[in-house]
């Protein structure tokens, strides 16, 4: 029997890495011009941070989660998110008496027990960053400034960026007696797991895929009208940088997000051409509660998560290219008889010495051929070793793109090997 990879998860290779380290690079230059500083936690955890992180009544930790039992019989589960493993960083290792904010990026695999369809596996990757310690709102526009750049740079112009507030303990308190009391008539019409969130957590009823608990909730009263006055200051706020920043938004009333740290600001980015069973890139939002629940100081946080494969997904449907870094003088080199190994490594070795990438035939086979290897795999240049290259130590190197060629001597000095392969470009 053939052995597959477990459903949900994905080998990734080929084109889509090149897609992967576009998105990645990309991401990455702008966590640099915004001063985020990286992370690396480990893929899973403690259950307990993700218990008491995301929350006992999310459908992450109710339905999705893959803990285990380790073999001193403690409960781990691969982390489904970063959010939370972050904060415990922050707090173990005291970073927060450094310097305040702490700026943080991370990329990483997650893991969700959710039912495999296309963009959404139960093995996947996401790019992130939490930024912890301010309050200000104007924190909560560069967050999603970065957000935004992310996909601008990667070439996508029809995105949509939604946001709400999900308002403060005291707001959302408030609310909820109001949204219960509108919904109490239609309790025995819910779903039994809306019956449950009725009593534990009535705002995550707006997670809820039901047709019948979607229409039931429909013309409900939405959390942003209930906001305090402060909340609703300091959305208005992020709303006004949003504005000077030249970022396009909208307010979705029924955003809620199936984390129970929200508080405030919360936003997602959706495409409407993503043929996929779920339209969000990315989303992210305010945890202010969230390290004094861990038993950090109290420190108002926010930050966002980009899924890489759905943007890859996307990017291959839009037909956006990635741009690569790679060196375009890739030289591959041809063996001609079986006595030329000797001869084929060193020049291996001289062109990966000077930053050349190259590739050799690892096997004899016909000219012909050899050329129409190098082709198709993209190589620029190509080198053939025979017994006259072997006497006088000089190469041809023909550039296969622009039909030119010119001589290669291995006994040359480095730059003269680099100058000459670049002025062949
Ligand atoms: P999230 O919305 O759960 O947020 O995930 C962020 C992104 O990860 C989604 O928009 C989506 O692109 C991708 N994603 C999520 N689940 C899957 C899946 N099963 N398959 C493929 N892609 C998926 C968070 O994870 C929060 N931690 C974001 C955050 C950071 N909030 C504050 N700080």
């Amino acid at each position: 029997m053939v052995l597959s990879s477990p459903r949900g998860t994905n080998d990734v290779f080929g084109e889509d890495i090149k897609y992967r380290d576009f998105i990645i690079n990309s991401a990455k230059d702008l966590f640099r011009l915004f001063n985020y500083s990286e992370i690396i936690t480990p893929a899973f955890e403690h259950t307990e941070v993700f218990d008491r992180g995301i929350g006992k009544s999310t459908d992450i930790v109710k339905k999705e989660m893959y803990t285990f039992t380790d073999k001193k019989g403690r409960s781990l589960t691969l982390r489904p998110e970063g959010t939370a493993s972050v904060v415990r960083a922050i707090i173990e290792h005291k970073m927060y008496s450094e310097k305040i904010p702490v700026k943080l990026f991370y990329i990483g695999n997650m893991f969700r027990y959710e039912r495999p369809q296309k963009g959404r596996m139960r093995e996947f990757s996401q790019l992130g960053v939490e930024a912890a310690g301010v309050a200000e709102p104007f924190i909560d526009a560069e967050v999603i400034w970065i957000l935004n750049s992310i996909f601008d740079r990667i070439g996508f112009r029809n995105l949509k960026l939604m946001i709400n507030s999900v308002g403060c303990e005291k707001c959302r308190r408030d609310y909820i007696r109001v949204f219960k009391s509108y919904i109490k008539p239609e309790v025995e019409s819910f779903c039994p797991d809306c019956k449950v969130r009725y009593d534990t957590n009535p705002l995550r009823i707006f997670d809820c895929k039901v047709e019948q608990c979607k229409k039931i909730i429909e013309g409900s009263p939405k959390i942003y009208q209930h906001i305090c006055a402060d909340c609703r200051e300091h959305i208005l706020k992020v709303c006004h940088y949003l504005e000077k920043m030249g970022i396009n938004y909208f307010i979705k009333e029924e955003l809620v997000r199936g984390f129970d740290y929200y508080t405030g600001t919360i936003f997602e980015i959706i495409s409407d051409d993503l043929e996929s069973v779920q339209n969000a890139l990315g989303g992210g939002g305010r945890y202010d509660n969230l390290i004094a629940q861990f038993g950090g100081p109290p420190m108002p946080s926010i930050g966002f998560a980009i899924g890489i494969d759905r943007t890859i997904l996307l990017m291959r449907q839009l037909n956006i290219k990635y741009l690569t870094k790679e060196l375009k003088s890739a030289a591959y080199i041809a063996l001609l008889s079986d006595k030329f190994y000797d001869t084929g490594l060193k020049v291996t070795k001289l062109l990966r010495e000077n930053n050349i990438p190259c590739d050799i035939s690892y096997k004899v086979r016909p000219l012909s051929s050899q050329i129409k290897t190098a082709v198709r795999d993209g190589f620029s240049h190509f080198i053939a070793i025979g017994d006259d290259e072997i006497k006088t130590g000089v190469f041809n190197v023909k550039n296969l793109e622009k039909h030119t060629q010119f001589k290669l001597n291995i006994n040359d000095s480095s730059k003269n090997i680099s100058a000459v392969f670049r002025s062949s470009l």
